[in-house]
C-alpha cells in the first residue's frame, strides 16, 4: 500500500472507531422488518440469477466492512442457520457488532479487525458476502472486489454498492468545500461538526448548495444527529462512481454482473409515459441495447439512486434457464410454488385471513422493497388461493384444485370452470408475483 492510502486508511480507520456506523441501539431488531430482510436474504439474488434455491443452512456469510453490525444482524436473522463473518478496520466497530450478535443470540458469530484487501489471507471462504456502504471508501474499488472474489465459493454472491457520482454530486461539493476548509485534515469531531453545522445554517435559505444538500435533511431533522454529517459533509475517502465505472470495475476484477439489489427502479421503460408506444428509434434501439447500456441510459435520464447497488459472482457459473414468460402450460404444469421466505410471516398470513373473511382485497404492496410503486393488490377469493404456502411449497396442480374449491362456477356462465382456465388464471396470477419474487417458481 502507497502511503496516501495508508494515511487515507489510517483517516477511515479512526473516524470509524470514533463514531462506529450504524448508529442504531444494540437492542433493535430487524426480525420482523421484511423490507430489511429481503436484499440480505441469500436467496433472493440466487433465485434471480438461477431460478433455483441456494443450500443455506450450514452456508458461510461475510460482512464486509461491517461497522457496528445492524447489517450482520440483518444477514443473521434473513439467513437462519449461516454463519457470520464480519471483518472492519475499526476496532471499536467489531467490539459493537460482535455484542450485537451475541445479544440477538447468534453466539457463533465471528468478528475479525481486518481491511478488505487482506480477506485472501483470513482462511475463509464464502457463499455470499455483503459489503455495503463501504467499497466507495476504498482507494480501489476493482481492488476491493477482486479481494472479495478470492474468498467467494463458485456459486457464491457478492451484494456491493458504490455512491452515484450523479446523484450524489452536490454533497461531494458539500466535502470539497470543509476539505478546503480543512476540516478534513484530520478525524472530523465534535468541533468540525459544529463548524459544519454553523455553516449551513449562517448561508441565506437560497444558496445552491444549501438548497441541495442542506435544506431538506434540517426539515427532516436529519442534520441533528452527528453520524449524518459525519457520513455526508466530512466523509474520509468518499468517491463517486457512474454505472460505466461501476462495469470497468466488475472487468477488471473478472465478475459478472448480476442484477441491481433494487431493480424494480431501473426499469428503462418506466421513464416513458406509454412504455408501450415508444418513439421508433427508442423501440427499435432498447432491444439490442445490453444491461449495462440500459442501465447508463437510466442513470443519465433520472439519477435517482444515491447507491448504485448490485449482485455480481463469478463468471459462467448461472444457472442458465427459461424465463417464465417463456413457460409452456406444460412446463407450468410441473411447477412448485414457494412463497418468498420473507413474506412467510404470522403477521401477514392473518392479514390475508382477514381479507378473506371479510371479503377485502389483499394488497401485497409495501412488504417488500420497491414495490410500493408497483403495488400488487388480489381480489380476496384470488388471494385465498395462496393461502396454503404460508404452510409449505404446492404444487401448481394442488393450486389449480384449490382455485376449484374456492370458485367451482364461472361467475358470468355459471358454467363449472375449467382446468384449463383456472391454470390460466393462476398463470397470469404468479408470472404477476413472480416478477417481484413475491413467489418463487420451481420448474422440475
Ligand atoms: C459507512 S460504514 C458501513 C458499515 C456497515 N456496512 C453498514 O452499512 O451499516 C463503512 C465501514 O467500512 C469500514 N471500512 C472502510 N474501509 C475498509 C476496508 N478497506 N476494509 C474493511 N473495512 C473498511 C469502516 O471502518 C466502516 O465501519
Amino acid at each position: 500500500m502507497n502511503e496516501q492510502s495508508a494515511e487515507l486508511f489510517e483517516k477511515i480507520r479512526q473516524q470509524f472507531d470514533s463514531t462506529p456506523y450504524l448508529n442504531v441501539p444494540l437492542d433493535l431488531s430487524p426480525r420482523n422488518n421484511p423490507n430489511l430482510l429481503y436484499a440480505q436474504n441469500f436467496i433472493t439474488s440466487y433465485y434471480l440469477r438461477n431460478q433455483a434455491f441456494p443450500v443455506t443452512e450450514g452456508s458461510v456469510i461475510l460482512d464486509a466492512g461491517c461497522g457496528a453490525g445492524f447489517k450482520s444482524l440483518i444477514l443473521a436473522e434473513a439467513n437462519p442457520g449461516a454463519k457470520i463473518v464480519g471483518i472492519d478496520l475499526s476496532h471499536e466497530s467489531t467490539d459493537l457488532a460482535k455484542q450485537r450478535l451475541q445479544l440477538h443470540g447468534f453466539k457463533d458469530a465471528e468478528f475479525i479487525v481486518a481491511s478488505i484487501e487482506d480477506l485472501p489471507t483470513l482462511g475463509f471462504t464464502f457463499d455470499y458476502i455483503n459489503c455495503d456502504e463501504v467499497l466507495y471508501l476504498l482507494p480501489d474499488a476493482a481492488k476491493g472486489l477482486q479481494a472479495m472474489k478470492a474468498v467467494l465459493k463458485p456459486t457464491g454472491i457478492i451484494r456491493a454498492n458504490l455512491h452515484s457520482s450523479a446523484k450524489r454530486a452536490d454533497y461531494f461539493r458539500a466535502q470539497q468545500v470543509f476539505n478546503l476548509l480543512g476540516l478534513m485534515n484530520g478525524n472530523p469531531s465534535d468541533l468540525e461538526i459544529e463548524i459544519t453545522r454553523e455553516t449551513f445554517e449562517s448561508l441565506k435559505n437560497g444558496i445552491d448548495l444549501k438548497v441541495k444538500v442542506w435544506q431538506e435533511a434540517a426539515q427532516r431533522g436529519d442534520v441533528e444527529e452527528k453520524e449524518w454529517i459525519l457520513v455526508n459533509y466530512l466523509l474520509q475517502g468518499d468517491k463517486g462512481y457512474t454505472i460505466a465505472d461501476l462495469f470497468a470495475a466488475l472487468r477488471i476484477a473478472d465478475l459478472e454482473f448480476i442484477s441491481m439489489v433494487n431493480w424494480c427502479d431501473w426499469e428503462i421503460l418506466d421513464l416513458f409515459k406509454d412504455a408501450e408506444n415508444l418513439p421508433l428509434f427508442w423501440a427499435m434501439s432498447l432491444p439490442e441495447a445490453s444491461i449495462e447500456q440500459r442501465l447508463q441510459l437510466f442513470e443519465l435520464l433520472h439519477p435517482i439512486s444515491r447507491l448504485l447497488d448490485f449482485w455480481c459472482g463469478h463468471p459462467g457459473q448461472a444457472h442458465v434457464y427459461e424465463t417464465v414468460a417463456a413457460w409452456t402450460k406444460e412446463d407450468w404444469q410441473t411447477v412448485k410454488v414457494y412463497l418468498h421466505p420473507q413474506l412467510k410471516t404470522f403477521h401477514l398470513r392473518e392479514e390475508l385471513v382477514r381479507s378473506i373473511e371479510h371479503h377485502q382485497p389483499f394488497s401485497l404492496s409495501g412488504y417488500l422493497p420497491g414495490l410500493a410503486k408497483n403495488a400488487v393488490t388480489l381480489e380476496s377469493a384470488v388471494a385465498a388461493t395462496l393461502l396454503p404456502l404460508w404452510d409449505e411449497p404446492q404444487t401448481v396442480t394442488a393450486l389449480i384444485e384449490r382455485s376449484r374449491q374456492i370458485q367451482p362456477l364461472n361467475p358470468v356462465t355459471l358454467e363449472p370452470r375449467t382446468s384449463t382456465a383456472i391454470l390460466d388464471d393462476l398463470m397470469a396470477l404468479l408470472t404477476r408475483l413472480e416478477v417481484f419474487l413475491y413467489v418463487l417458481l420451481e420448474p422440475s
